[in-house]
């Protein structure tokens, strides 16, 4: 169930120009998250940022009832919550909306994330990894701008098989978009499972290439959101039904889905 809540930030770490890592006390989100949930926050006071931002889960410590979002600064909301310091209170909503499907046993698992796309599957991997013990081998394909917004390496390796790199500029890993990096892969590595998180036409893509291959897939959607919850239908988006298609909510039947239920626009 979320809850809203107001909590105390334990640190802010900078893991890349504009990118930080923000680990908030919460023994509550720590307990009751499932990767692909988010939290919806408060960002400042003021007319500009009256409405919440969706942030994803990153990961949990139950031991120490923690949790971490990770977040790029795009815009006011986001910029006033890098201005957040140790000790600073933080107010969210959480966690919200519909979490990735944990398989009992997970097969070959691929992930696919670009940009702010990887830390809900970091979550995941995590939590994967945390169920199957060594005999877990995701793989990870993991798109970034340049090399220098290149972020949490090393922990995606601790959890993954195999971590594949693209940078649009080739300055680290396959130049070009991460999307076309799985497709080159995908067939050859027998994935059975593979989830992905990033904008429509990325996710598009995806489901395209493991329909192509036989995958069954998971897409989180990158929807912009109004209040999170359900009541606003900022977050629309089309899903398939038996005699047509209907709408439904990013916020709160999503963000993530199965690749049969939904309609993605390019
Ligand atoms: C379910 C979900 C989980 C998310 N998880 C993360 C995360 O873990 N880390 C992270 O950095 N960001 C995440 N986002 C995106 C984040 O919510 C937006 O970047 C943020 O709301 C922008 O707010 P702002 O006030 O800073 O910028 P705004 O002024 O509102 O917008 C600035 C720019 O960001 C773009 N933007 C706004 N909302 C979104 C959105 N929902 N998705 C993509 N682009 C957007 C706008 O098109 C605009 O170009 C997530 C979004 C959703 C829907
Ligand atoms: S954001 Fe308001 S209904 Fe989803």
């Amino acid at each position: 169930m979320p809850e809203v809540l107001a909590e105390k930030v334990e640190s802010m770490e900078e893991l890349a120009r504009g990118v930080f890592r923000m680990r908030i006390k919460s023994g509550y989100i720590a307990e009751e998250a499932r990767p692909g949930q988010f939290v919806n926050i408060k960002c400042g006071d003021g007319m500009e940022v009256i409405l919440r931002r969706p942030i994803s889960i990153c990961s949990v410590d139950r031991d120490k009832g923690t949790f971490d979002v990770v977040f790029q600064v795009r815009g006011t909301g986001t910029a006033l919550l890098a201005q957040k310091r140790a000790g600073d209170m933080v107010d969210f909503i959480g966690p919200l909306g519909k979490a990735f499907h944990m398989p009992e046993n997970p097969g070959r698992i691929a992930v696919v994330g670009g940009g702010i796309g990887i830390f809900p599957l970091y979550f995941l991997l995590k939590e994967l990894k945390g169920v199957s013990g060594d005999i877990f081998t995701g793989d990870a394909f993991l798109g970034f701008r340049d090399s220098a917004s290149a972020i949490m390496l090393d922990d995606f390796r601790q959890l993954s098989g195999n971590v594949f790199i693209s940078t649009d500029d080739g300055s680290m890993g396959f130049k070009g978009t991460i999307v076309q990096l799985f497709g080159e892969k995908a067939a050859a590595n027998g994935y059975d499972l593979v989830y992905a998180c990033g904008p429509a036409p990325m996710m598009k893509k995806v489901i395209e290439l493991a329909d192509r291959n036989g995958i069954k897939c998971q897409v989180s959607l990158e929807q912009r959101m109004g209040c999170g919850i359900g009541a606003c239908l900022v977050c629309a988006c089309k899903t398939k039904k038996e005699d047509g298609w209907e709408y439904k909510h990013v916020c709160k039947d999503g963000p993530v889905f199965w690749s049969g239920e939904i309609i993605l626009e390019d």
